[in-house]
């Protein structure tokens, strides 16, 4: 008999349900909320509401799409957090109420170990995945940090932001730069035909490999500021030399500390990346040059599965799944980082 996982994904502003076959993805169903682009940022009350509306007809999708029927379904996996927290509540009361009607287990899923995982969705045989341990730098709106991932579901921090995530630098600069919500992939369209040696930033200076983004910002704003009173077009003339140098001063700073991490790790051979910053070219093409020049393996995910999507909550349920690791209806979702 198939083992067969339905994931549930709620934790900020996209309703997104996935089912996974025997570890084969066979849907992944993602319902954006386009309420928020009018607040330039997400509105929690709102993104509760927005999944409320969305979630049955997201699931009912996903297993329509997997050619399955509910009965089939094995177990249920939902994320537990980290994330808004009526945001998760809506998948977590959805995922308890349907494993009690189906009679079937529940588990709960970290939204980040779901991003670290989110290498092993296999849509077909060919799919290469990374072996133990390796090293995965994930990069988010939320979170910006260094993992070893021991096995499926041992994974240790080694570095991590002390202020904001690397997510918020993009989008808090765009913000600034008048583009719209969230801001990343904008900068990162712009940068594209710009010049990254153009303006210079401040890079952090703190020991290990923890991460700091927000004295960039600081100096990003600051910079602006100073030009707008000298040109009030300065910013509408230089988008894209912004845009670009900005792209290249995160990638320098997540780059600084992947490279001390990798040196104190001689054991690790594969680096992988996700979160929605890992769908960033620049980042891209630098974490493939930088294992090309270290004779090391990258694992760069498909754009599909960088931001929120159920396919990793399926795929790390269903690792779950086969250690019988479930957990009970009286579960509470938690909005604050725990890995
Ligand atoms: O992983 P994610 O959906 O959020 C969390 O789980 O926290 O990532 C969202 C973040 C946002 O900050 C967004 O601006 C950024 O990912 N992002 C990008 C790109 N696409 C999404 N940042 C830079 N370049 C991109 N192409």
């Amino acid at each position: 008999m198939s083992d067969i996982i339905l994931g549930i994904e709620s934790s900020c502003d996209d309703t997104s349900a996935a089912v996974i076959k025997d570890g084969m993805l066979m849907s992944n169903v993602i319902a954006g909320q386009s309420v928020h682009e009018a607040y330039g940022g997400v509105v929690p009350e709102l993104a509760s509401r927005a999944h409320q509306q969305n979630i049955v007809p997201v699931v009912s999708e996903a297993i329509k799409r997997a050619g399955i029927e509910k009965s089939d379904l094995s177990a249920i996996a939902f994320t537990a957090g980290p994330g808004l927290i009526g945001s998760l509540l809506v998948g977590t009361s959805f995922a308890k109420g349907l494993s009690i009607a189906l009679g079937i287990p529940l588990i709960n899923v970290n939204h980040l170990h779901g991003h670290v995982l989110s290498h092993f969705i296999k849509e077909d045989e060919t799919t290469e995945v990374p072996e133990f341990p390796y090293m995965c730098l994930l990069i988010s709106g939320g979170n910006s940090q260094i993992i070893i991932v021991e096995n499926y579901n041992k994974m240790s921090i080694i570095g991590q932001t002390i202020d904001d995530a690397a997510g918020e630098a993009f989008d808090k600069c765009a913000k600034v730069m008048g583009l719209p919500y969230p801001g990343g992939p904008y900068i990162d369209r712009l940068a594209a035909e710009g010049d990254s040696s153009k303006f210079k930033f401040s890079k952090p200076h703190i020991p290990g490999l923890d991460y700091s983004f927000s004295g960039l910002k600081t100096s990003f704003l600051y910079t602006l500021r100073d030009e707008l009173k000298k040109n009030p077009e300065f910013i509408e003339q230089n988008k894209a030399d912004l845009a670009a140098s900005l792209q290249r001063t995160i990638i320098d700073i997540l780059l600084d500390k992947l490279d001390k991490a990798v040196k104190l790790h001689p054991e690790i051979k594969q680096i992988a990346i996700g979160g929605g910053v890992s769908a960033n070219s620049g980042v891209r093409a630098a974490i493939a040059d930088y294992c090309k020049l270290h004779g090391l393996k990258a694992f760069i995910p498909k754009r599909a599965f960088t931001t929120d999507n159920a396919a990793m909550v399926a795929i790390a349920g269903y690792f779950k799944y086969l250690e019988k690791d479930f957990c009970a209806l009286d579960i509470v979702p938690f909005a604050r980082v725990e890995v």
